[in-house]
């Protein structure tokens, strides 16, 4: 048994008798049924973290790509687990999965055009749905996703990982302990070179070839290059804002009012092809969407945010928090705080300090375990977290309204572009709730 999995089981049989609630892992629902629709890069990640747990059968498995579901497979004779039931052959295969009744719930990591109809679909199945970043592509996608989770009662989260990460928590713990003061201003964004990524020869997922689209590379080069020709926008606003939303109580006493977006010109992805393979056909495509677009956001209590988007241009990976308010400051890419009073007049902390002081209960609790998942091991985090709902059959602690939230800011950033940086009011996908709606997320350590 490897390490992680023996600690989780460890864990477990520990949790059940120490846990105050009483309801994680023994006195809840026991065993679910999970259906994974989309296994590639990520759905595998979720699968590998699906494959480590006793409570959780991965029962069913949809891709249209045999490269993909031979690699999962391959995961499953590892585990030394049964292998799942596949769907394929289309791209509504996945309707066939969600017509078995024992599925729980299913985990969405297909390409972003996919998501809306899929999510909608399972919910309308009765599945719980945790879905990839992000919800939808039109504002219109954002509100039927709501209006499906409404209308069914079926949760829906965006498992936005970065939510987990273990600094933020911390910092969620400070803002929450008052260290920063009212906060003021906040920053976040996508910054990670994604060129390897958006450009490949096929054969390898990362750092060779230049070549994308469905037929000539492989993973995310076949789908998501194609934004970067088609669409000027922030495409992937969720890692930055999910984890500020918190701090700022977005949809619970506070919401995002209005946003504007900047684009700066696009030559990062031509000057990449070009210095690859100097003339080849993909240095001379006119990529639409800018190398920095930067969007500032309005909240109703009066903080202001900017979100980044930054993956075309040569940099090392940095979400760029900035959390600011009246009493200090954290900056992740610095790795510094300044809290007046407790830090030298005008000179930067190191984290270090403030982060094992400020250590989030969830992380104190299973960092052991999550050693070792993607991403730092938050990945192991959001996981749970959406499974423990889905046995409690509780609210997942992203719900549907946080998930839409955050990821509107994609069309909106588009139409802002469009129309010259106009402005663009936020919806209140809530309808008004979100002044009484109580924080719920990562109130402890009970595995939300
Ligand atoms: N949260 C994170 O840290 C993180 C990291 C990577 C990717 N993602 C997100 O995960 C999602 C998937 O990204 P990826 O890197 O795995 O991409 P990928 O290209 O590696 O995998 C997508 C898979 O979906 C399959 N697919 C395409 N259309 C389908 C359909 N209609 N039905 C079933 N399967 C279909 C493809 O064949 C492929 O195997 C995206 O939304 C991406 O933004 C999130």
């Amino acid at each position: 048994m490897d390490r992680r999995k023996f600690i989780r089981n460890s864990t477990i049989v520990a949790g059940t008798t120490i846990l105050p609630s009483g309801i994680l892992f023994a006195k809840d629902k026991g065993n679910i049924k999970l259906g994974y629709i989309g296994v590639g890069l990520r759905g595998r990640n979720h699968i590998r973290e699906g494959l480590l747990r006793d409570d959780v059968e991965i029962a069913a498995i949809c891709d249209i790509q045999e490269s993909s579901l031979k690699l999962c497979r391959e995961q499953f004779v590892k585990a030394g687990k049964k292998l799942p039931e596949e769907y394929t052959g289309s791209l509504d295969a996945y309707k066939r999965l969600l017509e078995r009744k024992e599925l729980d719930a299913v985990i969405i990591s297909t390409p972003w055009q996919f998501h809306k109809d899929q999510a909608i679909d399972a919910m309308n199945a009765g599945k719980y749905v945790g879905c990839e970043v992000i919800a939808g592509l039109t504002v219109q996608d954002h509100w039927d996703v709501v209006n499906t989770s409404e209308k069914t009662g079926i949760p829906y989260m965006t498992l936005e990982n970065v939510c987990y990460r273990r600094d933020v928590l911390a910092v969620l713990n400070m803002v929450r302990a008052g260290e920063f003061g009212e906060l003021v201003h906040l920053e976040g964004g996508y910054q990670h070179d994604l060129r390897d990524v958006l450009f490949n020869d096929g054969k390898n997922f990362y750092g060779h070839g230049v070549e994308f689209g469905q037929e000539k590379s492989i993973g995310e080069a076949q789908w998501r290059t194609q934004y970067n020709i088609d669409v000027d926008g922030d495409l992937y606003p969720t890692h930055g804002l999910g984890p500020v939303m918190n701090y700022i109580d977005i949809n619970r006493g506070n919401r995002l009012t209005n946003m504007v977006s900047f684009s700066s010109k696009a030559r990062g992805l031509a000057d990449y092809v070009n210095k690859q393979s100097p003339g080849h056909p993909n240095s001379k495509i006119n990529y639409k969407n800018g190398d920095i677009v930067t969007t500032l956001i309005n909240c109703a209590n009066g903080e202001t945010i900017s979100l980044t988007h930054d993956t075309h241009l040569p940099r090392p990976y940095s979400i760029g928090f900035r959390v600011q308010g009246t009493n200090g400051i954290w900056m992740d890419v610095a790795k510094s705080i300044h809290i007046e009073g407790k830090s030298k007049s005008h000179k930067w902390d190191s984290t270090k300090e403030w982060f094992e002081k400020y250590d989030h209960p969830l992380w104190k609790k299973y960092a052991d375990i999550a050693q070792g998942a993607g991403h730092g091991g938050m990945d192991w985090f959001v996981f749970n977290a959406f499974v423990q709902a889905v046995k409690q059959k509780k609210q997942t602690p992203i719900d549907v309204y946080d998930s839409v939230t955050m990821s509107v800011v994609f069309p909106l950033s588009v139409k802002s572009l469009e129309e010259g940086n106009a402005s663009q009011d936020i919806p209140d996908f809530t309808r008004g709730k979100w002044s009484s709606r109580k924080n719920t997320f990562a109130l402890d350590d009970s595995g939300f």
